[in-house]
This record gives structure tokens, sequence and C-alpha cells, in this order.
């Protein structure tokens, strides 16, 4: 796991924009997975902001609402359509995005792991982390292999995630997402966390055990992943200057590989 601690949240979301961007620039007909919420809202600014080519790039989001429509104001359809998919010009019958009404969800979870499958797996796989250190959205005690399916949310990610919905209106409870094996599966993973919020779980993630009780701890075993968390995130981590010193002595072909 390479951590590369930077000074701001600004530099965080940039740094990842700059990662997506240059596995776009190497394989144009890349196949991401994406997240949503706050940290990545800078992420897809920057991206929609290069003159990047996404007309042969496929798309998989980890997540989204149960019981949301893709028209819904909340639901992560919308969220992907305002910040990335309206701005650049990727394909929409190549953006997938979990259907929070499918009615057989064992099958839809199938037919979307198996679409991701056809699509030939996915390149680089973008990752937010929850304050109780969930990935997607698999809340501690996820199975560590487990494929796509219905979860519920913890109350702490329902009382974070209701900033994202309006007064009086309820978030859902359930959700559907990739599990941690989908993610592993990935051939690259980069996670972004930013904020004092997220420090115990940055610690947990990369210097605890590898435990159900923090999902993202499981990253440890994946042999690509890039974690990248501005000072506030790091402020727990006992390899600090050990993280920052890699990162300074980087070898410039290194990076941003
Ligand atoms: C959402 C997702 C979640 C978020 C996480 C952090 O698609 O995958 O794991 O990345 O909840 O959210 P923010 O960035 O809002 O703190």
């Amino acid at each position: 796991m390479e951590v590369i601690i930077l000074n701001t949240p600004q530099e965080v979301e940039e740094l990842g924009g700059k990662l997506l961007t240059e596995q776009i620039r190497k394989k144009r007909d890349s196949v991401l997975g994406l997240a949503t919420g706050a940290t990545m809202h800078g992420v897809y600014k920057y991206l929609a902001a290069q003159e990047l080519d996404f007309s042969a790039v496929k798309s998989f989001n980890l997540d989204e609402y149960y019981g949301l429509g893709a028209n819904h104001p909340c639901s992560y359809h919308t969220y992907m359509r305002q910040h990335l998919f309206d701005r650049v010009n990727i394909q929409p019958e190549n953006t997938y995005v979990p259907d929070g009404l499918a009615q057989d969800v064992e099958r839809h979870c199938l037919d979307y792991e198996q679409a991701i499958e056809q699509a030939g797996g996915i390149d680089l796989q973008l990752l937010g982390l929850g304050e109780d250190g969930h990935i997607g959205f698999n809340e501690p005690s996820s199975s560590l292999s487990a494929g796509m399916r219905i979860k519920t949310l913890t109350p702490m990610t329902r009382r974070t995630n209701q900033r994202d919905f309006p007064p009086g209106e309820t978030m859902p409870m359930h959700v559907l997402t990739l599990g941690i094996g989908n993610i592993l599966a990935a051939r690259r993973c980069v996670l972004l966390a930013n904020g004092a919020k997220k420090a115990p779980a940055v610690q947990a993630m990369v210097e605890g055990p590898i435990t159900a009780m923090c999902p993202a701890s499981a990253l440890q075993q994946h042999r690509s992943t890039t974690v990248i968390i501005d000072e506030a995130a790091a402020a727990f981590l006992q390899l600090a200057d050990y993280f920052r010193c890699v990162y300074e002595h980087k070898p410039e072909w290194q990076r941003g590989k």
C-alpha cells in the first residue's frame, strides 16, 4: 500500500484526478470503477476540466441507494450525471450505476458483476473512505470477500449522508454495493480521504489488523493500492514521517504509477 500525505484536501482531489487522467491517456478504453460522495467533487471537477477523450471509456459505479430511481435528485445516478457524465464525452451506454429500483436484486447484482467481467475487469477503482472504515458501502462486519449485494447502512453512515437529502426527506436504509471481493479484483485502487473525522479510519485501514471491523483494511492485501490523504486525515498514522519520506524520494519515473 502506497500512502501519500498532502497538505490540503484540494491537493488530494487534484492528485486523484491526475491519476485518473493518466490512466485514460495511457489506455483510452479504460474501465473505471467510480465512487461518489463529497471527496469526489474535486476529482470530477479536475477530470472534466482536462482535454480528455472519454469516448471509449467504460465506468462502473460502486453503489446506489436502494429505493431511489435514476432520476431522483439524491440518487447516485443524478450525482454522476451532474458531476461527470454530462461534462465529458462518455457514452451513456458505457456508464453503469446499480439500479436502485431493481426488483430482482440478486439477478441484478449478478448481471452487474458479469458486465464488469465482460468489459475486461476494472483497471482503476476510485474509492472514498467512510468514517467507520467502509469502502463502497461495505460497512463494518462485511465479508472481506463478498460480491455485489444489498447492504444496510449503519446509523453513523445514515447520519453523515443525511446531509445530501433535503430537510424532511429521510434517506434510504439500504444500498446496492459492490463487495470487497469485487474491489480487490480491480487492477489498481486509488483511495482518497480528507479531514480529521477520517483520521481514525485511515489509521485502522493502513496500520491496523486486516479485519471486517474496518472493511477498508482489506486493501492491505491488494497488490496495487494508492492511498492519498491530507495532513488532518493522517494525524493518527504512526508511520506518517516514513510515508512522507518515501513520497519525497520517489523517483520521477515512478510517479503516477
Ligand atoms: C460512495 C462511496 C462511499 C464514500 C464514503 C466517503 O459511492 O463509495 O464509500 O466514498 O462514504 O464519502 P465522503 O467523500 O462524502 O466522505
